[in-house]
């Protein structure tokens, strides 16, 4: 019998939701200077240089990103980072996608959602993310990345 081939995914998806669009300008005492077309930038590099393929989708609209995660399942994406930002609180229809497609994924937001106001404090999305990163501005989008590629290329830390 032919020995099954375990799949390699080396595709991470970065998944931003409504009005991070507007990252460096937005509310900067908040969520930083860093504008998303830097931190995508800089994230393409890095995964780059690991040798993994980022994709990058920033969308205000619910179902385009329901679509997308259905889409990443058809893509053999292996990772998914997600700022789900105001869907956090909103969208059972994304949540329930990613449990549908069973990618793993680690939610990050830029600012510590617990040291706001109390309803920014319970997300849709915690208990089914592998991990949450929270507080840490743009840093905490690398730190995500980071753990993708250890998760995906099995490299020590993760
Ligand atoms: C956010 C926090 C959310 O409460 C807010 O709705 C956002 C951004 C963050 O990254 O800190 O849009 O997800």
């Amino acid at each position: 019998m032919p020995k099954s081939r375990k799949v390699v995914q080396t595709k991470i998806l970065l998944l931003n939701g409504p009005n991070l669009n507007l990252l460096g300008t937005r509310e900067p005492h908040l969520y930083g200077k860093d504008t998303l077309p830097m931190i995508e930038r800089r994230l393409a590099a890095r995964a780059k240089a690991a040798g993994v393929t980022l994709e990058c989708l920033q969308t205000n609209h619910e179902g385009v990103a329901v679509d997308r995660v259905q889409q990443a399942k058809r893509d053999g994406v292996g990772f998914i980072i997600l700022n789900p930002a105001a869907f956090t609180y909103s969208s059972i229809a994304l949540r329930d996608a990613l449990t549908a497609v069973q990618i793993p994924f680690v939610e990050v937001h830029l600012s510590n959602i617990h040291a706001r106001e109390p309803w920014r404090a319970h997300s849709h999305f915690t208990a089914v993310a592998v991990g949450s990163i929270l507080g840490l501005g743009s840093r905490g989008y690398d730190l995500a990345l980071e753990f993708a590629i250890g998760r995906l290329t099995g490299s020590a830390g993760t």
